[in-house]
């Protein structure tokens, strides 16, 4: 079924100055002028519309406030040099929102339709996509459970909606060699759990760690296997990737603890075409840090859409700091981020059909 886009627009003189620092954007504060809505209730997804930005009317009793029953997603728009407006593999982002869904007991969306109504909200607010090298408009879908139910089970009422905003580095560090902590304490996913997707409870669950690495000075922190704090896993909001003896190194998927990054797909598929070899691989931390004591481990870096590639320079583990190679950033890790930046700005032409024109 077809459904139509309400837009409720802001009037022209209610818009909102745009950031005078497009230099100096940081990550996640500032709000383009509309956002999606979409219901869902009596059994099926209704009433999108697009609206002014604004705070929300809900219930004490939502239940997304008692159980966390909540999912999002995180993607980019860019702005080509030639002005036109281009999204990275945003048919992936609605895959990977469906399997979220999938997981959190949330009805599945069209995620067809989901891409309509995105590239009608990004024509709507496209002025507040960026221009500046390195800057881009992030795109937040989400869904919260909005049922007022106090009863533990899923929600028969749901709120869809997508906010955007114009962002600038995800670290402070931007390109410049970040401090991970390696996490031998706490977990942040089990097998069965919910690591695989994009639940915010998940990311409820990282904060106190996270918090506890920042204070100690470490920008991200690194997580291990939840049942032996053995196997290297995945950094906050980033897959990893380690070179040793030359070949690029990242966790499996299989288990199903570490999301499913499209950075680390769209890395291991450029890293082919390069002929850069790489592996799938379960990968110990006694393993990796072996590596650079005998200095194996030349670089090593995260990949996630906030930051896109992020090299990493020093690794703490056990009350001892292990700096990557020289901790600067290493070539293989500056050629990855090259060629996914120079794609995602239309510097290069896309070869993978990844990028989406916004016409
Ligand atoms: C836990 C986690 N791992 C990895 C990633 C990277 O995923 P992607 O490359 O799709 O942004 C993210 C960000 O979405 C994340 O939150």
């Amino acid at each position: 079924m077809k459904m139509e886009i309400l837009k409720r627009l802001q009037l022209p003189d209610h818009l909102k100055p745009l950031p005078s620092d497009e230099a100096n954007l940081r990550f996640g504060d500032i709000y383009s002028d509309h956002m999606l809505l979409m219901d869902y209730f009596d059994g099926r997804w209704r009433n999108p519309r697009i609206e002014p930005f604004g705070p929300l009317l809900m219930s004490p009793a939502a239940m997304v406030l008692h159980y966390s029953q909540t999912i999002f997603e995180g993607l980019k728009c860019y702005r080509h040099s030639d002005g036109r407006l281009a999204l990275f593999r945003p048919r992936d982002n609605f895959r990977r929102l469906n399997g979220s869904a999938e997981r959190m007991a949330i009805p599945l969306l069209d995620d067809a339709f989901l891409l309509t109504a995105l590239k009608e909200l990004l024509k709507i607010d496209g002025r507040w996509v960026p221009s500046h090298p390195g800057s881009a408009l992030y795109i937040r879908p989400f869904v919260i459970a909005t049922e007022p139910h106090l009863g533990v089970r899923p929600a028969r009422e749901y709120l869809f909606m997508i906010i955007t905003g114009p962002v600038g580095p995800y670290y402070k560090e931007g390109f410049a060699p970040i401090k991970i902590f390696v996490e031998s304490c706490y977990s942040r996913s089990a097998p069965g759990g919910l690591g695989a997707v994009k639940a915010g409870a998940s990311y409820a669950n990282s904060l106190l760690a996270t918090e506890k690495a920042a204070q100690k000075g470490y920008t991200q922190l690194l997580w291990l296997d939840s049942c032996e704090h053995r196997f290297i896993e995945e950094v906050g909001s980033m897959n990893m990737f380690f070179v040793i003896d030359g070949k690029i190194v990242t966790s499996p998927l299989e288990n199903g603890t570490i999301l499913p990054g499209l950075t680390r797909a769209s890395v291991l598929t450029v890293a082919a075409k390069l002929g850069l070899p790489a592996e799938e691989r379960p990968l110990e931390i006694t393993e990796l840090i072996e590596a650079q004591k005998n200095g194996r481990l030349s670089e090593a870096f995260g990949s996630g859409t906030a930051a896109v590639i992020s090299p990493v320079g020093l690794l703490h583990y056990r009350e001892q700091d292990y700096t990557v190679a020289d901790g600067q950033v290493g070539k293989i890790t500056q050629t990855l981020y090259d060629e996914l930046v120079s794609i995602q700005y239309g510097h290069k032409p896309d070869p993978y059909g990844w990028v989406e024109i916004i016409d």
